[in-house]
């Protein structure tokens, strides 16, 4: 499979749907708070989330009258999160784009990330479907338990790779589980297919977010359209870190340069070298690819050929993209 994932011709006139819709609502808002939000939807972004809503809509019947709000939703509460985890980290630019708070300032960028998160849940709610809000509200809820994790174990070394995988849970992954329960559930899927394209999407996440992880440090700056080491320079332990940890002699100076807030771009070249020379890349890649085996797995249990087709598909290209 190539490294760019198509959709099924039907699915993407809904997904351009879904965009024209964002586009739509914040446009609504007048002045700063429109035009910022309208920059970071679209500076882009693959559109995981939407597309994992639409896919698992395909599950028994497709019906796009609710499929769309929940995908702008979700996308919604995903572009809030980012602007907020950009204040957070303090970031200049995503995506190649420059964020809010460095266009305008940290409390636009607040004030845009909240109003976004609050037009999700108004949409979602208009679809009367509670199950639907738990979901949204429990992923929510997530995102925030695992951004606070992050900063809790910020340059601290003595954290276990079980913390590691317990914060991308939270972060990543239960918000594409979230995407795709809540498509199964609007196409009226059986309880168990349910439960096993949420499980599909979890997986699928992990194995999304520890990907990402590595290429923070096996990346190449030009593909990436950014710079490589930001997650060492921002005192981050990632998986190809813990693996390095268990083959190296240089545990120390890997410490130092976590810990250390002012470590130069040399140091974090240097630890990039250190991780690089062990097998940790690529066994955290083995590892990113064992989630998305267990992916494939839970859509074992999904009786609707083509969404089986599609969803294996996006699994492919999470693993291809990198390799
Ligand atoms: C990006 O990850 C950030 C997240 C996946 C989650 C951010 C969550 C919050 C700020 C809290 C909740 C906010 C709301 C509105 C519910 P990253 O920092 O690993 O990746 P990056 O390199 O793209 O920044
Ligand atoms: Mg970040």
């Amino acid at each position: 499979m190539s490294k760019v994932y198509s959709l099924p011709s039907r699915l993407k006139e809904d997904l351009k749907l879904v965009e024209d819709e964002l586009t739509r609502i914040v446009s609504l808002k007048e002045g700063k708070l429109a035009e910022a939000a309208l920059t970071t939807l679209k500076a882009g972004g693959k559109r995981l989330r939407p597309i994992l809503v639409l896919l698992t809509g395909m599950i028994n019947i497709y019906d796009v009258s609710k499929l769309i709000p929940s995908a702008v939703a979700i996308e919604l509460v995903h572009t809030a999160s980012l602007i907020h985890d950009d204040v957070l980290d303090g970031a200049d630019t995503r995506r190649g784009s420059p964020t809010i708070n460095a266009t305008w300032d940290e409390k636009v960028a607040i004030s845009t990330g909240d109003y976004l998160f609050g037009v999700a849940f108004e949409i979602l709610s208009k679809l009367n479907n509670p199950y639907l809000m738990k979901v949204m509200a429990e992923a929510a809820l997530a995102l925030s338990v695992g951004e606070l994790h992050q900063m809790r174990t910020c340059r601290n070394f003595n954290q276990t790779i079980d913390d590691y995988l317990t914060k991308i849970r939270n972060k990543t992954a239960l918000l594409f589980s979230a995407a795709c329960s809540m498509g199964a559930v609007l196409s009226g899927a059986k309880e168990t297919e349910i439960e096993a394209v949420g499980r599909y999407g979890e997986n699928l996440g992990m194995a999304f977010q520890i990907y990402d992880d590595v290429l923070d440090i096996s990346g190449d700056k030009r593909i990436l359209g950014k710079p490589i080491g930001i997650d060492l320079k921002d005192g981050m332990v990632t998986m190809p870190i813990f693996l390095a940890l268990q083959e190296t002699s240089q545990r120390a100076y890997l410490q130092n340069v976590v810990e250390n807030v002012n470590s130069t771009e040399e140091e974090i070249e240097k630890a990039i070298r250190i991780i690089k020379a062990t097998s940790a890349i690529k066994e955290t890649k083995n590892r990113a690819k064992g989630f998305v085996e267990k992916a494939f797995e839970a859509l074992k249990l999904i009786d609707a050929d083509e969404a089986r087709r599609e969803l294996r598909f996006i699994g492919e290209f999470v693993i291809n993209r990198y390799h």
